[in-house]
């Protein structure tokens, strides 16, 4: 490693291990050299050669990282006395380069219990900046923490849409504390998640399915952990309305699907030459038509040559959604068939994949009325059998609004796996 290392802050969705294996993956596919110096819960630390650039990409390039910030400072809690603390942060600036009229606001991230302590400081010395500078700032706080900010520590990040909202990055500032280990460190905010263009591209696309498609920001993240990069073959066999896809177009990977029902079909493609005219990637509707095609995804070896793909990234089916918790007798059912199909499914998709490609995909776990849940099971022989081998996961993710395979009322959550080739 180079001197010239820069720390950056990187804060991690709701599965802190997913987040960190496609941030790890998304650098590693570039051959961008890291230093991963803390793994706390809900953040990481690394060191990146100088290069902010890469770290605000890495946040607006990914689905699962909430934030990333450039490091401002750093002291040992259990060195500094109060005055000493006081001293050390009110030597930063904390509002450079704002707007006129600003809003800002802190976060606080860690377990040590001086952590809402600091935030406090770190707010009063930033109002002390701004009236001394005779700006005008508004404070924006942490959702949910009106009452008892700090007695729920995890209550006290802003969350990225209320960044996006406010303007904190382009117009403001948002400082982030965390303190852990008997250690502070203050950051600046480089960069949060997109979710206002995730949010875009899964509402306002010409065909939407709510309960039955995948978060565009779960797509993105699973097409990070087949290790796609820009050129690449992607299939999705079960496309759906083509969100997989969509994601991946925008990633810069070529795409194939396939999908038992011809209305998906045509929906994927028109979803598709939509993003292609709203981002102007320069794909008609006729180029998409050769590549999206109605086909079943047991059968992939019919309909693409051998060892072709670079990845299959998909959601497969689980049958038609339900309005209410399944019994234990009805999710066996459901289990069962779905157990014959993925497994047909895997073994014709690893003759389709090249010898170093990988298979991203979801495996759906079910709630039960009687509380308890089921899941595919024997998926090691299943894999086995298909010659595959996991290379990460399983991520357990759950269903957010709006990314719900049955209910909004949480019926199902789902495991990430990645897989390759057994040698
Ligand atoms: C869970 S949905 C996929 C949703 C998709 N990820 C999206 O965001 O729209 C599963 C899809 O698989 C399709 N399907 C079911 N059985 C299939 C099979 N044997 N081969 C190909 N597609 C199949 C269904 O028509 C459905 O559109």
């Amino acid at each position: 490693m180079s001197a010239q290392k820069i720390e950056f802050l990187f804060a991690l969705g709701r599965n802190p291990d997913l987040s960190m294996a496609e941030l790890t993956t998304y650098l590693d596919t570039r051959e961008r050299k890291y230093r991963l110096l803390q793994k706390e819960s809900p953040f990481s630390v690394l060191a990146l050669a100088d290069d902010t650039t890469l770290a605000k990409e890495c946040v607006a390039h990914t689905g699962s990282i909430l934030k990333v910030g450039e490091r401002l400072a750093c002291f040992a809690l259990d060195k500094e006395n109060e005055r000493g603390l006081r001293g050390r942060v009110s030597q930063l600036r904390f509002c450079e380069g704002v707007e006129d009229r600003f809003s800002w606001g802190v976060s606080g991230y860690g377990d040590d219990p001086r952590l809402g302590h600091l935030w406090r400081m770190v707010k009063s010395q930033i109002r002390n900046e701004i009236k001394a500078g005779r700006m005008k700032g508004s404070f924006v706080w942490p959702r949910k923490a009106g009452a008892l900010p700090f007695e729920k520590r995890f209550r006290i990040p802003l969350m990225p849409d209320d960044i996006l909202r406010k303007r904190l990055i382009d117009r403001g500032v948002e400082v982030i504390v965390t303190a852990t280990k008997g250690c502070c460190c203050l950051w600046r905010t480089l960069g949060v998640i997109p979710l206002d263009e995730y949010n875009e591209r899964d509402f306002t696309r010409p065909h939407q399915r709510p309960l039955l498609s995948i978060a565009p920001s779960l797509a993105r993240t699973m097409i990070n952990l087949a290790r796609l990069r820009p050129g690449d073959v992607v299939v999705d066999p079960f496309c759906g309305i083509g969100t997989i896809l969509q994601e991946a177009l925008l990633a810069g990977v070529r795409v194939k699907g396939l999908d038992i029902d011809a209305a998906c079909v045509n929906m994927t493609v028109e979803n598709l030459s939509w993003i292609s005219r709203r981002f102007n990637l320069g794909l008609t509707k006729s180029n998409l038509e050769t590549g999206i095609k109605v086909g079943d995804a047991r059968e992939l070896e019919k309909h693409l040559p051998k060892r072709s793909m670079h990845a299959v990234v998909t959601e497969p089916e689980l049958g038609p959604p339900l309005q209410r918790l399944p019994t234990r007798g009805e999710a066996q059912q459901i289990i069962s068939k779905a157990e014959k199909l993925y497994s047909r499914f895997l073994a014709s998709a690893a003759t389709i994949l090249r010898d170093d490609g990988r298979i991203a995909l979801t495996f759906p776990i079910l709630r039960l009325q009687d509380g308890g849940f089921l899941r595919i099971r024997g998926t090691a022989r299943m894999l086995e059998d298909a010659g595959l081998t996991p290379t990460g996961g399983p991520f357990q993710v759950r269903g957010g609004e709006g990314e719900l395979y049955y209910s909004k009322t949480r019926m199902m959550e789902r495991e990430i796996r990645v897989l390759e080739k057994s040698c």
